[in-house]
């Protein structure tokens, strides 16, 4: 392969072919680029953040390889509305979020291959590259807009300086980019009674502006053809027959992609210096530019190629309901445009995990920060709960009675107590030593023909990034488990024949084991102690780790992940008799039964 330095873009690209075990496959996950201007909450996390780390952590136990990238989205008039807000510099409003992003990924051990953020060198560079190719190709056009000017702040207002009424639904808290009502995108001037978010003028003008166009009419047909031709039955029906409607409907236009302000990546063509690159143009390609990062960092610049120029590759893009036209129409319009790279496999867009009933939102207070809740709980009951309450097909709603029950009523009475029984048994009968099985008996075997087929059957659904149903048939095979703890009665037997209450345990510590590699994409933290108290070395998943990176335009700390080291297998091997069992210790927090009572503030915290 040429190597190319990151920070120039292939000319000559080169179709990447790989020759591997047939199971093996490059799988790319995106991850939807946070806006740095506040802390994630759970509806966030249960949305996109989790479920990729889940899918990410399954592929990589099957052997794929595996390229997850995020990064702190850090332009656009979030930023800056909020940095107005708090009189502040939106790059002191993305140094104070973006870290806090990384810590919570710490926490609940989101295993990005690389978090970086969008005011980086490479970024910027590779932004610019995507326009002036564009540019080049003709997929891009200038021309003048009417665009909302607020004549009391002598500015244009761009996207969400601009509040009004929306013209799809009427909700009246509508931005000037999308409504978080029922999700339409429009531009500003489509808004009624549009209202300054900077001065609260009402007396606003319409005035012309020119501004670059990305001209998705041209790219509307090239759309349909991979819409129609790639084989889409994969994809979440909601998700796809929105955007065969959108697409086969052929009324893609231009859309503006530069906007009147001064924060956000340089127009690269003279003429412009008072204008920036649209925030929702740079923060996709963010998804490239991060693995040019990520391959950079690694130390083989080019790398990034086998996941974005092979055509065995797959890219899924984990984002919540508001991005899919970005994501299915708008993402893959730009990566036709640029021109051999891989377009999206799959995009499993979720619902909203609400409060209340209402979308979790950052502006309405409501909200249950993730960095808050990893102080009280342990991450892996979150993973459980998160997983299990995911909106998948349709909207949910979160109350901490649900949590309660989830963790203490599924996860610690079934998976946990199973894990719980067996092992303290096991430590204490059997001289800390798994014990020496003698002939398995019918029952024995088909316990562990169940547990075994489970591989399939939970491997199959968190494939085909059914995260939920994953969740439910873990909690069958446990159950299956716990079952057969309570037919055969080793507590019982161990009195009278110790012989067969030795293959008992021997047979339930192996459910045990195989139970904890099935459940470990969902709880990483807690399937590792398990493996310990088996007496295994090594880790099942690599290492995270962050480091602050220099560049031309300064330093910035990333996220990242080391699997070189891990031991995990998406297999079922044979249990070691005789091997030294470490002393055991609750899998699982028991919840208080006031949990929910005093989250909701009814009792106060003492
Ligand atoms: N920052 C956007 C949001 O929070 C998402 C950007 S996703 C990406 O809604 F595609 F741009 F990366
Ligand atoms: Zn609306």
């Amino acid at each position: 392969m040429v190597l190319c330095g990151a920070n120039s873009a292939p000319q000559h690209p080169i179709e990447v072919v790989e020759h591997g075990p047939m199971s093996q496959r490059r799988v790319f996950i995106g991850v939807a680029w946070p806006y740095a201007n506040g802390e994630q909450h759970i509806g966030h996390i249960a949305g996109a953040y989790l479920p990729p780390d889940v899918f990410a952590r399954y592929n990589r136990l099957a052997g794929n390889q595996v390229l997850m990238v995020s990064g702190s989205d850090t332009h656009g008039t979030p930023i800056t509305v909020r940095a107005e807000e708090e009189k502040i510099s939106p790059a002191e409003v993305v140094e104070r979020f973006h870290p806090l992003f990384i810590k919570a990924y710490l926490g609940l051990g989101i295993t990005f291959d690389l978090f970086t953020h969008t005011d980086t060198q490479n970024h910027w560079d590779t932004t610019q590259q995507f326009f002036l190719r564009h540019l080049e190709k003709g997929y891009l056009y200038a021309d003048r807009q009417k665009q909302i000017y607020d004549p009391q702040a002598d500015q244009f207002l761009p996207d969400r300086f601009v509040e009004g009424t929306c013209p799809k639904c009427g909700y009246a808290d509508a931005r000037g980019d999308q409504c978080d009502n029922c999700g339409a995108t429009y531009e500003a001037v489509d808004l009624l009674k549009p209202r300054s978010k900077r001065t609260g003028n009402t007396n606003l003008e319409v005035r012309e502006t020119e501004h670059f166009f990305l001209d998705l009419g041209k790219l509307n047909e090239p759309l349909i053809d991979w819409i129609r031709t790639s084989d889409q039955e994969h994809w979440r029906p909601n998700v796809l027959n929105y955007t065969r409607t959108q697409l086969e409907a052929r009324t893609l236009r231009g859309r503006p992609i530069t906007r009147d302000m001064s924060w956000g990546i340089n127009i690269p063509v003279e003429g412009y210096d008072s204008k920036r690159i649209y925030v929702w143009y740079d923060a996709v390609i963010g998804y490239f530019s991060a693995a040019r990062e990520w391959a950079t960092l690694t130390g083989e610049p080019d790398a990034w190629r086998l996941w974005w120029q092979n055509a065995d590759a797959r890219s899924y893009y984990f984002i919540g309901k508001d991005n899919i036209p970005f994501h299915t129409i708008i993402w893959p319009a730009m990566l036709l445009g640029y021109g051999d790279v891989n377009l999206p496999y799959d995009v499993p867009a979720n619902e909203y995990l609400n409060m209340a009933g209402r979308k979790f939102s950052k502006s309405r207070g409501n909200v249950i920060s993730i960095n808050s809740v990893l102080e009280r709980y342990q991450a892996d009951a979150w993973r459980y709960a998160l997983t299990a309450l995911g909106p998948e097909g349709n909207d949910v709603d979160f109350t901490w009675d649900d949590f309660v029950d989830r963790v203490n009523g599924e996860l610690v009475a079934n998976w946990g107590n199973l894990v719980n029984r067996m092992l303290s048994f096991a430590y204490k009968r059997f001289e800390g030593r798994i014990p020496e099985p003698g002939p398995l008996q019918d029952e024995d075997r088909a316990l562990l023909d169940g547990i075994r087929a489970g591989f399939d059957s939970v491997g199959s659904l968190f494939g085909a990034v059914k995260l939920r149903a994953s969740a439910i048939e873990l909690a069958r095979l446990s159950t299956l488990a716990n079952g057969y703890i309570t037919a055969t009665e080793p507590f019982k037997v161990v009195k009278t024949d110790p012989a067969r209450a030795a293959t008992i345990v021997y047979t339930a510590l192996q459910a045990i084991e195989w139970l904890s590699i099935l459940w470990s994409p969902i709880l990483p933290h807690s399937s590792q102690k398990v493996r310990e108290m088996l007496g295994h070395e090594g880790q099942l998943f690599g290492r995270q780790y962050t480091e602050t990176v220099k560049d031309a335009r300064g330093e910035h700390l990333v996220l990242r992940y080391d699997g070189t080291a891990a031991v995990g297998r998406w297999e079922a091997t044979t249990l070691p008799a005789g091997q030294a069992l470490r002393e055991p210790a609750a899998l699982f927090t028991k919840l208080e039964p006031d949990t929910a009572a005093r989250e909701a503030g009814e009792v106060s915290a003492s």
